[in-house]
Protein backbone atom coordinates (compact mmCIF):
# COMPACT_ATOMS: atom_id res chain seq x y z
CA UNK A 1 0.00 0.00 0.00
CA UNK A 2 1.04 3.27 -0.70
CA UNK A 3 0.14 6.46 1.45
CA UNK A 4 1.31 10.08 1.86
CA UNK A 5 4.63 11.31 3.97
CA UNK A 6 3.33 11.86 7.72
CA UNK A 7 3.61 15.12 8.29
CA UNK A 8 4.53 17.30 11.49
CA UNK A 9 1.71 19.27 12.96
CA UNK A 10 1.98 22.75 11.43
CA UNK A 11 1.09 24.13 15.41
CA UNK A 12 4.42 22.59 15.95
CA UNK A 13 6.22 23.68 13.17
CA UNK A 14 4.74 27.15 14.46
CA UNK A 15 5.54 26.72 17.96
CA UNK A 16 9.26 25.69 17.02
CA UNK A 17 9.67 28.62 14.62
CA UNK A 18 8.21 31.05 17.45
CA UNK A 19 10.84 30.26 19.33
CA UNK A 20 14.14 30.74 17.63
CA UNK A 21 14.92 27.03 17.89
CA UNK A 22 18.01 25.06 15.78
CA UNK A 23 16.83 23.22 12.59
CA UNK A 24 18.21 19.57 14.37
CA UNK A 25 15.16 20.12 17.13
CA UNK A 26 12.28 19.99 14.75
CA UNK A 27 14.19 17.22 12.23
CA UNK A 28 14.47 14.89 16.06
CA UNK A 29 10.98 15.70 16.77
CA UNK A 30 9.73 14.86 13.47
CA UNK A 31 11.88 11.58 13.72
CA UNK A 32 10.66 10.70 16.80
CA UNK A 33 7.16 11.67 16.30
CA UNK A 34 6.53 10.04 13.04
CA UNK A 35 9.48 7.77 11.99
CA UNK A 36 11.92 6.77 8.99
CA UNK A 37 10.19 9.06 6.52
CA UNK A 38 8.73 12.01 8.09
CA UNK A 39 7.62 15.23 6.81
CA UNK A 40 7.22 18.85 7.77
CA UNK A 41 6.49 22.17 6.36
CA UNK A 42 8.77 25.28 6.65
CA UNK A 43 7.18 27.07 3.13
CA UNK A 44 4.39 25.90 0.98
CA UNK A 45 5.83 22.86 0.22
CA UNK A 46 6.57 19.76 2.51
CA UNK A 47 10.31 18.85 3.11
CA UNK A 48 10.64 14.96 3.74
CA UNK A 49 13.16 14.03 6.19
CA UNK A 50 15.12 10.44 5.77
CA UNK A 51 15.94 8.78 9.06
CA UNK A 52 15.56 5.02 8.30
CA UNK A 53 18.23 2.35 7.22
CA UNK A 54 16.42 0.82 4.04
CA UNK A 55 15.05 4.52 3.10
CA UNK A 56 18.20 5.76 3.13
CA UNK A 57 19.51 2.87 1.14
CA UNK A 58 16.56 3.88 -1.58
CA UNK A 59 17.36 7.43 -1.90
CA UNK A 60 21.30 7.20 -1.74
CA UNK A 61 22.55 4.26 -2.91
CA UNK A 62 19.67 2.31 -5.05
CA UNK A 63 17.94 5.43 -7.03
CA UNK A 64 20.79 8.15 -7.11
CA UNK A 65 19.20 9.45 -10.24
CA UNK A 66 15.88 9.87 -8.62
CA UNK A 67 17.35 11.75 -6.25
CA UNK A 68 19.95 13.96 -7.76
CA UNK A 69 21.92 16.90 -5.66
CA UNK A 70 20.84 20.16 -6.15
CA UNK A 71 23.02 23.34 -7.59
CA UNK A 72 24.06 24.14 -3.85
CA UNK A 73 25.20 27.47 -2.53
CA UNK A 74 28.45 26.13 -2.23
CA UNK A 75 29.16 26.42 -5.68
CA UNK A 76 30.04 30.15 -4.86
CA UNK A 77 33.06 28.65 -3.60
CA UNK A 78 33.94 25.36 -5.30
CA UNK A 79 32.40 26.23 -8.85
CA UNK A 80 31.94 22.79 -10.72
CA UNK A 81 33.96 20.93 -8.89
CA UNK A 82 33.20 17.23 -8.29
CA UNK A 83 31.24 17.70 -5.13
CA UNK A 84 28.99 19.98 -7.08
CA UNK A 85 28.80 18.29 -10.48
CA UNK A 86 25.90 16.59 -11.60
CA UNK A 87 25.51 14.14 -15.13
CA UNK A 88 28.18 13.02 -17.09
CA UNK A 89 30.49 15.76 -16.29
CA UNK A 90 30.45 14.67 -12.65
CA UNK A 91 31.47 10.69 -13.78
CA UNK A 92 34.03 12.13 -15.83
CA UNK A 93 35.57 14.01 -12.69
CA UNK A 94 35.00 11.48 -10.16
CA UNK A 95 36.50 8.81 -12.04
CA UNK A 96 39.67 10.15 -12.73
CA UNK A 97 39.95 11.01 -8.92
CA UNK A 98 38.57 8.06 -7.81
CA UNK A 99 41.83 6.14 -8.81
CA UNK A 100 43.91 8.40 -6.75
CA UNK A 101 41.72 7.79 -3.73
CA UNK A 102 41.60 4.21 -3.77
CA UNK A 103 44.41 1.20 -2.79
CA UNK A 104 47.50 2.12 -4.87
CA UNK A 105 46.90 5.67 -5.47
CA UNK A 106 46.33 5.94 -1.54
CA UNK A 107 49.82 4.34 -0.89
CA UNK A 108 51.31 8.20 -2.44
CA UNK A 109 49.62 9.56 0.44
CA UNK A 110 51.09 7.48 3.51
CA UNK A 111 54.64 9.52 3.26
CA UNK A 112 53.04 12.70 3.43
CA UNK A 113 50.34 12.11 5.68
CA UNK A 114 52.95 10.74 8.49
CA UNK A 115 54.89 13.47 7.91
CA UNK A 116 52.11 16.07 8.50
CA UNK A 117 51.04 13.96 11.80
CA UNK A 118 54.84 14.14 13.10
CA UNK A 119 54.94 17.82 12.49
CA UNK A 120 51.45 18.44 14.75
CA UNK A 121 52.85 16.09 17.37
CA UNK A 122 56.48 18.13 17.67
CA UNK A 123 54.34 20.93 17.62
CA UNK A 124 52.29 19.65 20.51
CA UNK A 125 55.64 18.70 22.29
CA UNK A 126 56.72 22.28 21.63
CA UNK A 127 53.42 23.30 23.48
CA UNK A 128 53.66 20.52 26.62
CA UNK A 129 57.29 22.02 26.85
CA UNK A 130 56.12 25.42 27.13
CA UNK A 131 53.00 25.47 28.99
CA UNK A 132 51.47 27.07 26.40
CA UNK A 133 47.64 27.20 25.53
CA UNK A 134 46.57 25.91 22.72
CA UNK A 135 43.37 25.50 20.60
CA UNK A 136 42.63 21.87 19.73
CA UNK A 137 40.35 22.73 16.74
CA UNK A 138 42.77 25.12 15.53
CA UNK A 139 45.17 22.49 15.93
CA UNK A 140 43.34 19.70 13.99
CA UNK A 141 42.02 22.22 11.27
CA UNK A 142 46.18 23.17 11.03
CA UNK A 143 46.95 19.37 10.74
CA UNK A 144 44.10 18.26 8.35
CA UNK A 145 44.91 21.72 5.84
CA UNK A 146 48.62 20.65 6.14
CA UNK A 147 48.04 17.28 4.97
CA UNK A 148 45.70 17.75 2.18
CA UNK A 149 48.06 20.91 0.91
CA UNK A 150 51.11 18.10 0.80
CA UNK A 151 48.53 15.69 -1.16
CA UNK A 152 47.48 18.25 -3.75
CA UNK A 153 50.91 20.12 -4.30
CA UNK A 154 53.62 17.75 -3.07
CA UNK A 155 54.84 20.53 -0.61
CA UNK A 156 54.23 21.17 3.43
CA UNK A 157 51.70 23.94 4.14
CA UNK A 158 53.72 26.90 4.60
CA UNK A 159 53.13 29.59 7.20
CA UNK A 160 51.97 32.04 4.44
CA UNK A 161 49.22 30.19 2.05
CA UNK A 162 48.06 29.15 5.68
CA UNK A 163 46.94 32.46 6.45
CA UNK A 164 45.29 32.97 3.13
CA UNK A 165 43.61 29.83 3.29
CA UNK A 166 42.46 31.06 6.08
CA UNK A 167 39.64 32.49 3.94
CA UNK A 168 38.39 29.12 3.34
CA UNK A 169 36.68 28.43 6.30
CA UNK A 170 35.33 32.24 6.33
CA UNK A 171 33.08 31.53 3.50
CA UNK A 172 32.23 28.18 4.54
CA UNK A 173 31.00 29.53 7.79
CA UNK A 174 29.18 32.64 5.99
CA UNK A 175 27.56 30.75 2.86
CA UNK A 176 24.29 29.82 4.91
CA UNK A 177 23.68 33.57 5.27
CA UNK A 178 24.28 34.80 2.52
CA UNK A 179 22.11 36.56 0.27
CA UNK A 180 19.84 34.04 -2.20
CA UNK A 181 20.60 36.61 -5.21
CA UNK A 182 24.05 35.64 -6.79
CA UNK A 183 25.86 38.29 -7.30
CA UNK A 184 25.37 39.76 -4.14
CA UNK A 185 26.74 36.50 -2.29
CA UNK A 186 29.70 36.52 -4.30
CA UNK A 187 30.03 40.58 -3.27
CA UNK A 188 29.86 39.76 0.16
CA UNK A 189 32.81 37.39 -0.03
CA UNK A 190 34.49 38.40 -2.85
CA UNK A 191 37.73 39.28 -0.75
CA UNK A 192 37.90 35.72 0.58
CA UNK A 193 37.02 34.41 -2.85
CA UNK A 194 39.85 36.69 -4.58
CA UNK A 195 42.48 35.04 -2.01
CA UNK A 196 41.99 31.36 -2.10
CA UNK A 197 41.88 32.20 -6.44
CA UNK A 198 45.21 33.73 -5.95
CA UNK A 199 46.70 30.90 -3.87
CA UNK A 200 45.03 28.41 -6.66
CA UNK A 201 46.32 30.23 -9.30
CA UNK A 202 50.17 29.76 -7.67
CA UNK A 203 49.96 26.65 -7.15
CA UNK A 204 48.62 25.51 -10.44
CA UNK A 205 51.56 27.64 -12.13
CA UNK A 206 54.08 25.74 -9.35
CA UNK A 207 53.07 22.63 -10.96
CA UNK A 208 52.97 23.35 -14.20
CA UNK A 209 55.93 24.68 -13.86
CA UNK A 210 56.84 21.18 -13.05
CA UNK A 211 57.92 21.72 -9.66
CA UNK A 212 56.68 18.71 -8.10
CA UNK A 213 57.81 19.40 -4.27
CA UNK A 214 60.14 17.24 -1.90
CA UNK A 215 57.10 14.84 -1.96
CA UNK A 216 57.11 13.89 -4.91
CA UNK A 217 53.90 15.32 -8.04
CA UNK A 218 50.51 15.73 -6.23
CA UNK A 219 47.14 15.36 -6.89
CA UNK A 220 47.32 18.96 -8.90
CA UNK A 221 50.03 17.61 -11.08
CA UNK A 222 47.46 14.74 -12.09
CA UNK A 223 44.69 17.10 -12.99
CA UNK A 224 47.20 18.83 -14.92
CA UNK A 225 48.10 15.81 -16.79
CA UNK A 226 44.30 15.64 -17.24
CA UNK A 227 44.10 18.66 -18.99
CA UNK A 228 46.92 17.59 -22.20
CA UNK A 229 44.12 15.28 -23.38
CA UNK A 230 41.31 16.49 -22.33
CA UNK A 231 40.02 19.92 -22.82
CA UNK A 232 37.09 20.17 -20.63
CA UNK A 233 39.91 20.40 -17.35
CA UNK A 234 40.41 24.38 -17.57
CA UNK A 235 42.65 26.36 -15.96
CA UNK A 236 38.94 27.25 -13.93
CA UNK A 237 37.53 23.51 -13.49
CA UNK A 238 41.27 22.51 -12.10
CA UNK A 239 40.96 25.35 -9.80
CA UNK A 240 37.65 24.51 -8.48
CA UNK A 241 38.78 21.21 -8.32
CA UNK A 242 42.08 22.19 -5.95
CA UNK A 243 39.55 24.24 -4.04
CA UNK A 244 36.90 21.22 -3.49
CA UNK A 245 39.73 18.81 -2.39
CA UNK A 246 40.42 21.76 0.29
CA UNK A 247 37.45 22.45 1.22
CA UNK A 248 35.74 18.57 1.55
CA UNK A 249 38.80 17.34 2.72
CA UNK A 250 39.97 19.44 5.65
CA UNK A 251 36.72 20.92 7.72
CA UNK A 252 35.23 17.56 7.70
CA UNK A 253 38.46 15.97 9.34
CA UNK A 254 39.44 18.83 11.20
CA UNK A 255 35.65 18.94 13.38
CA UNK A 256 35.65 15.47 13.38
CA UNK A 257 39.56 15.43 15.09
CA UNK A 258 37.99 17.93 17.49
CA UNK A 259 35.22 16.51 18.88
CA UNK A 260 37.35 13.33 19.45
CA UNK A 261 39.70 15.05 21.57
CA UNK A 262 36.26 16.55 23.10
CA UNK A 263 34.41 13.05 23.57
CA UNK A 264 37.86 11.73 25.30
CA UNK A 265 38.12 14.52 27.43
CA UNK A 266 34.46 13.49 29.09
CA UNK A 267 35.23 9.27 28.25
CA UNK A 268 39.26 9.53 29.51
CA UNK A 269 38.51 5.36 29.82
CA UNK A 270 38.25 5.33 26.05
CA UNK A 271 41.90 6.51 25.50
CA UNK A 272 43.33 4.16 28.02
CA UNK A 273 41.54 1.15 26.29
CA UNK A 274 42.43 2.22 22.73
CA UNK A 275 46.44 2.48 23.78
CA UNK A 276 46.18 -0.89 26.07
CA UNK A 277 45.05 -2.96 23.02
CA UNK A 278 48.38 -3.04 21.12
CA UNK A 279 51.99 -2.22 21.38
CA UNK A 280 52.63 0.63 19.51
CA UNK A 281 52.29 0.18 15.73
CA UNK A 282 50.51 -3.26 16.20
CA UNK A 283 47.22 -3.84 14.00
CA UNK A 284 45.25 -4.53 17.08
CA UNK A 285 46.28 -0.52 18.56
CA UNK A 286 45.80 0.76 15.15
CA UNK A 287 41.97 -0.98 15.18
CA UNK A 288 41.45 0.58 18.46
CA UNK A 289 42.16 3.53 17.50
CA UNK A 290 40.49 3.82 14.41
CA UNK A 291 37.32 2.71 15.93
CA UNK A 292 37.35 6.10 18.14
CA UNK A 293 37.21 7.81 14.87
CA UNK A 294 34.25 5.52 14.06
CA UNK A 295 32.65 6.14 17.60
CA UNK A 296 33.00 10.13 16.58
CA UNK A 297 31.80 9.84 13.46
CA UNK A 298 28.54 8.25 15.15
CA UNK A 299 28.09 10.50 17.59
CA UNK A 300 28.87 13.55 15.43
CA UNK A 301 29.00 12.75 11.26
CA UNK A 302 30.45 16.18 10.29
CA UNK A 303 27.90 15.99 6.95
CA UNK A 304 24.82 15.72 9.11
CA UNK A 305 22.45 16.43 6.37
CA UNK A 306 22.60 15.42 2.55
CA UNK A 307 20.44 16.97 0.86
CA UNK A 308 18.62 16.03 -2.36
CA UNK A 309 16.02 16.68 -4.37
CA UNK A 310 13.59 14.23 -5.79
CA UNK A 311 14.03 14.44 -10.32
CA UNK A 312 10.59 12.35 -10.60
CA UNK A 313 7.07 11.21 -8.57
CA UNK A 314 8.60 7.83 -6.51
CA UNK A 315 7.66 5.69 -4.12
CA UNK A 316 9.86 5.52 -1.13
CA UNK A 317 9.43 2.84 1.22
CA UNK A 318 5.94 2.84 0.88
CA UNK A 319 5.52 6.86 0.59
CA UNK A 320 4.51 8.75 -2.14
CA UNK A 321 7.12 11.45 -2.80
CA UNK A 322 6.47 14.33 -5.23
CA UNK A 323 9.15 15.30 -8.30
CA UNK A 324 10.59 18.47 -7.32
CA UNK A 325 10.32 17.72 -3.15
CA UNK A 326 13.01 18.20 -1.25
CA UNK A 327 14.47 15.17 0.48
CA UNK A 328 16.53 15.99 3.58
CA UNK A 329 18.92 12.31 4.32
CA UNK A 330 19.79 12.83 8.37
CA UNK A 331 22.96 10.83 9.21
CA UNK A 332 22.95 12.64 12.88
CA UNK A 333 19.67 11.30 13.38
CA UNK A 334 20.22 7.62 12.27
CA UNK A 335 23.29 7.47 13.89
CA UNK A 336 21.79 7.99 17.68
CA UNK A 337 18.33 5.94 17.29
CA UNK A 338 17.50 3.58 19.70
CA UNK A 339 15.91 1.52 17.88
CA UNK A 340 19.08 0.96 15.74
CA UNK A 341 21.95 1.04 18.16
CA UNK A 342 21.66 0.02 21.68
CA UNK A 343 22.57 2.56 24.30
CA UNK A 344 23.17 5.47 21.61
CA UNK A 345 23.86 8.31 23.81
CA UNK A 346 26.70 6.15 25.67
CA UNK A 347 30.56 6.90 23.76
CA UNK A 348 31.54 3.27 23.35
CA UNK A 349 34.45 2.24 20.39
CA UNK A 350 33.95 -0.89 21.08
CA UNK A 351 30.60 -1.36 18.88
CA UNK A 352 33.41 -1.11 16.44
CA UNK A 353 35.38 -3.60 17.20
CA UNK A 354 33.44 -6.32 18.68
CA UNK A 355 30.92 -8.21 15.95
CA UNK A 356 27.57 -7.67 15.95
CA UNK A 357 27.29 -4.70 18.14
CA UNK A 358 26.69 -2.71 15.23
CA UNK A 359 24.05 -2.71 13.01
CA UNK A 360 24.22 -4.25 9.76
CA UNK A 361 21.76 -2.64 7.46
CA UNK A 362 24.29 -0.33 5.18
CA UNK A 363 22.18 2.40 5.64
CA UNK A 364 22.36 2.33 9.57
CA UNK A 365 26.24 4.29 9.56
CA UNK A 366 26.82 6.59 7.03
CA UNK A 367 29.20 9.23 8.20
CA UNK A 368 30.87 8.76 4.52
CA UNK A 369 27.20 8.69 2.81
CA UNK A 370 26.88 5.68 1.03
CA UNK A 371 26.00 4.54 -3.00
CA UNK A 372 27.72 6.49 -6.30
CA UNK A 373 28.46 10.19 -4.58
CA UNK A 374 29.50 8.50 -1.37
CA UNK A 375 32.70 10.21 0.32
CA UNK A 376 35.95 9.67 -2.19
CA UNK A 377 38.43 10.79 0.46
CA UNK A 378 36.78 8.16 3.06
CA UNK A 379 39.88 6.11 3.37
CA UNK A 380 42.47 9.45 2.98
CA UNK A 381 40.28 10.41 5.98
CA UNK A 382 39.96 7.56 8.08
CA UNK A 383 44.01 6.73 7.39
CA UNK A 384 45.40 10.85 7.86
CA UNK A 385 42.84 10.53 11.70
CA UNK A 386 44.31 7.64 12.85
CA UNK A 387 47.84 8.18 11.92
CA UNK A 388 47.95 11.85 13.53
CA UNK A 389 45.82 10.08 16.76
CA UNK A 390 48.70 7.24 16.76
CA UNK A 391 51.18 10.18 17.43
CA UNK A 392 49.23 12.44 19.92
CA UNK A 393 47.62 9.71 22.06
CA UNK A 394 50.34 7.79 23.53
CA UNK A 395 52.16 11.50 24.59
CA UNK A 396 49.76 14.00 25.33
CA UNK A 397 46.36 14.66 26.93
CA UNK A 398 44.18 18.09 26.53
CA UNK A 399 43.56 19.54 30.05
CA UNK A 400 40.68 22.01 28.19
CA UNK A 401 40.19 25.07 29.93
CA UNK A 402 37.23 25.72 28.83
CA UNK A 403 35.00 23.45 26.33
CA UNK A 404 32.06 24.97 23.98
CA UNK A 405 28.56 24.83 25.59
CA UNK A 406 27.12 24.73 22.17
CA UNK A 407 27.15 23.30 19.02
CA UNK A 408 26.78 24.48 15.81
CA UNK A 409 24.36 22.42 13.16
CA UNK A 410 25.52 24.15 9.67
CA UNK A 411 27.07 22.98 6.54
CA UNK A 412 28.90 20.69 9.34
CA UNK A 413 28.23 19.43 12.85
CA UNK A 414 30.66 21.44 14.94
CA UNK A 415 31.27 22.64 18.56
CA UNK A 416 30.44 26.31 19.04
CA UNK A 417 33.23 27.58 20.48
CA UNK A 418 37.03 27.97 21.54
CA UNK A 419 38.87 25.06 22.39
CA UNK A 420 41.64 26.33 24.60
CA UNK A 421 43.73 23.63 26.51
CA UNK A 422 47.29 22.58 28.14
CA UNK A 423 48.60 20.17 27.27
CA UNK A 424 49.84 17.17 30.20
CA UNK A 425 52.73 14.46 29.38
C1 LIG B 1 35.99 12.70 8.49
C2 LIG B 1 36.14 13.22 7.30
C3 LIG B 1 35.11 13.23 6.21
C4 LIG B 1 33.76 13.07 6.27
C5 LIG B 1 32.89 12.81 7.49
C6 LIG B 1 33.26 13.17 4.90
C7 LIG B 1 31.92 13.03 4.54
C8 LIG B 1 31.46 13.06 3.25
C9 LIG B 1 30.10 12.78 2.86
C10 LIG B 1 28.97 12.41 3.80
C11 LIG B 1 30.02 12.91 1.51
C12 LIG B 1 28.81 12.64 0.64
C13 LIG B 1 27.92 13.85 0.53
C14 LIG B 1 26.58 13.54 -0.13
O1 LIG B 1 26.24 12.39 -0.42
O2 LIG B 1 25.81 14.50 -0.31
C15 LIG B 1 31.34 13.31 1.04
C16 LIG B 1 31.65 13.57 -0.28
C17 LIG B 1 32.92 13.90 -0.70
N1 LIG B 1 34.07 13.94 0.05
FE1 LIG B 1 34.21 13.59 2.04
N2 LIG B 1 34.31 13.44 4.07
C18 LIG B 1 35.47 13.45 4.81
C19 LIG B 1 36.75 13.66 4.35
C20 LIG B 1 37.09 13.86 3.03
C21 LIG B 1 38.43 14.01 2.55
C22 LIG B 1 39.69 13.92 3.40
C23 LIG B 1 38.35 14.24 1.20
C24 LIG B 1 39.44 14.47 0.19
C25 LIG B 1 40.67 14.18 0.35
C26 LIG B 1 36.94 14.23 0.85
C27 LIG B 1 36.44 14.44 -0.41
C28 LIG B 1 35.11 14.31 -0.76
C29 LIG B 1 34.61 14.54 -2.11
C30 LIG B 1 35.44 14.98 -3.31
C31 LIG B 1 33.23 14.28 -2.07
C32 LIG B 1 32.26 14.39 -3.23
C33 LIG B 1 32.09 13.06 -3.94
C34 LIG B 1 31.10 13.09 -5.07
O3 LIG B 1 30.15 13.87 -5.04
O4 LIG B 1 31.28 12.30 -5.99
N3 LIG B 1 36.22 13.99 2.00
N4 LIG B 1 32.20 13.38 2.12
Amino acid sequence: MVTRVPELDSGLVGQWQAGGGELIDLFAQAHQQLGPVAAFRLGPRPTVLVTGPEAVQHVLALHPDRYVKRSHRARLLIGDGVLAATGEAWQRQRRLLQSQFTGPGMRRYEQRITEAARTAAARWAAYARGRAVLDVGDEMRRFALDTIWRSLTGHPLDPGTERELASVPAVVAALPSLPADGAAAQGAVAAELARIDAVAARAIAAARDGEAGPDGPGLLHVLLEAAGTRPEYTDRLIRDELVTLLVAGHETTATTLTWLHLLLDRNPQAREQALAAGAEGSPERRQAVQALVHETLRFYPSAWILPRCAAQDDVLTGYEVEAGTDVLVCPYLTHRDPGLWEEPERFDPERFTTPGRRPKHPGSYLPFGIGPRACLGLQFALRESTVLLEHLLPAHTPRFRSTPAKTAYGLTVRPDGPTPATLVA
